[in-house]
């Protein structure tokens, strides 16, 4: 059954889709403002500790329960564990995908509203005022957003609907370096503005005294976030390597990629802000209110704001697909639904959750659970709470149930080649990595205080 099943065709699609999906709003709306808040550099050299010793275990246990079952998230735990209870993880990684998808996709819509806005020099002569009542308007608007939300996601449809190959990979293949150039020019642009050295200062000097045991677990939540872990999308993407992949050096190249884009997202981000003396801010008011803010002042405002908009939404998109994959491919393989049905039954369930999100921030903002609108809370309890425990699930599989045997053929591709992280790897996966992930857990629905 599993030689006939499809993988990626080459080794650069391999990575780009990989990278395409870690790559998201995560790496460039999220990472700079944590960083430059929590103590700069040395908010950096944590986040890089988490990667290294945390994050890239975890990518190469994902992809290897991937490879070795061939199956979609639901199916892989059933083969590698039969009659056992694991299989309930296949429900709980869609369940997250919806989550997740259900407010990503909507912000997603914004950034291509903002990309017409761009295009259409919507921004130009605007005060500081105007744009954040310009942006309060849209994303409260009724209809507006949905609009762009059903565009996104009818985008997110052709991509999947045309197969692993011939769909994502070939998708993912064309984006990725598109929006790796396009960042680089935004880089070298800033690094040539006044406010450079104040911007870089703001995001690499490290500042040790931010340090505190809360930060630190932000790091860990933050690299779980952006390397896509905690619910089967590496697990189904692993799924389509081939036998010849090798998923150590895959991982450490996902790894270090995802790292570098949040890092030149920072780079591109904080010297225009300083330039412009304009205060650095969080999540949707950075991207939708100050960076338009920023751009009317720089030289070729036009330009940077449509590059900009385009370059978010691009990242969006390989990511929201990879989330699309997990569920479709789930749906596919286990009810034998064809996969193109498979693919507008997700996107279908999705654009319900979606409206929902889109409308709890506007219309319905009075209607709130624990003190959140149902945006919020979807956020909060997917990255909170699905998502460490998925990667909880995930090392403890790997640690204790799977036969070591297999976890040591998949990292040497049957002992093709010698690896020198195998006993390093079972350690994380037994006692590191469950340990670390029930502090980040902990300290999220905040047991520590805050
Ligand atoms: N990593 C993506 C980002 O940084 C988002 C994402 C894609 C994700 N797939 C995921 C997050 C799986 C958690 C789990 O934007």
């Amino acid at each position: 059954m599993s030689s006939n099943r499809t993988t990626f065709a080459t080794k650069l699609g391999v990575i780009a889709a990989a990278v395409g999906s870690a790559v998201g709003l995560g790496n460039i709306w999220r990472f700079p403002y944590e960083a430059g808040q929590s103590g700069g550099g040395a908010f950096l050299l944590i986040y890089l500790i988490c990667v290294a010793v945390l994050g890239i275990p975890l990518i190469i246990s994902e992809f290897l329960i991937g490879r070795t079952s061939h199956s979609n998230v639901g199916g892989a735990f059933k083969k590698l564990a039969p009659g056992s209870h694991w299989g309930i993880m296949g429900y709980m990684s869609v369940l997250a995908c919806f989550l997740i998808l259900s407010f990503y996709t909507v912000i997603a819509g914004w950034t291509i509203e903002y990309v017409y806005q761009a295009v259409m020099n919507g921004f130009s002569g605007k005060s500081t005022v105007e744009l954040t009542q310009a942006f309060t308007d849209f994303s409260t608007d009724t209809y507006s957003p949905l609009f762009w939300l059903t565009l996104f996601l009818l985008a997110n449809y052709l991509i999947i609907a045309g197969g692993v190959k011939n769909g994502i990979e070939k998708a993912s293949n064309i984006m990725m370096p598109f929006l790796f150039v396009i960042l680089i020019v935004f880089c070298v642009r800033s690094l040539f503005l006044p406010g450079a050295s104040e911007g870089m200062s703001f995001l690499f000097k490290p500042d040790f005294s931010k340090v505190n045991s809360s930060v630190l677990l932000s790091a860990v939540g933050q690299a779980f976030f952006s390397l896509s872990l905690g619910m089967g999308c590496l697990i189904t993407y692993g799924s389509y390597f081939s036998k010849e992949t090798k998923l150590g050096k895959t991982a450490v190249t996902v790894a270090v990629l995802d790292t570098l884009v949040a890092i030149m997202a920072g780079i591109m981000i904080f010297p225009a802000v300083f330039t412009y003396g304009i205060e650095p801010s969080q999540g949707p008011s950075l991207v939708f209110i100050t960076l338009p803010n920023v751009f009317q002042q720089m030289p070729g405002a036009y330009i940077w704001s449509i590059l900009f908009f385009v370059l978010l939404a691009t990242a969006a998109l390989t990511s929201t697909v990879s989330m699309f994959e997990v569920i479709t491919a789930f749906v596919h393989e286990e009810y034998k639904i064809s996969r193109k049905k498979a693919t507008a039954l997700s996107i279908l369930v999705c654009f319900v959750f979606g409206v929902v999100c889109s409308l709890s921030i506007g219309p319905w903002k009075e209607y709130t659970l624990f003190g959140m609108n149902i945006f919020d809370l979807f956020d909060y309890v997917s990255a909170n709470i699905l998502l460490p425990l998925g990667g909880l699930l995930v090392s403890l599989f790997v640690g204790y149930r799977l036969d070591k045997k297999i976890t040591y053929m998949q990292l040497t591709n049957d002992e093709s080649y010698k690896v020198w992280y195998y006993k390093p790897l079972l350690f994380i996966v037994r006692y590191f990595a469950p340990i670390a992930i029930v502090l980040i857990f902990l300290s999220g629905i905040g047991f520590f205080g805050k």
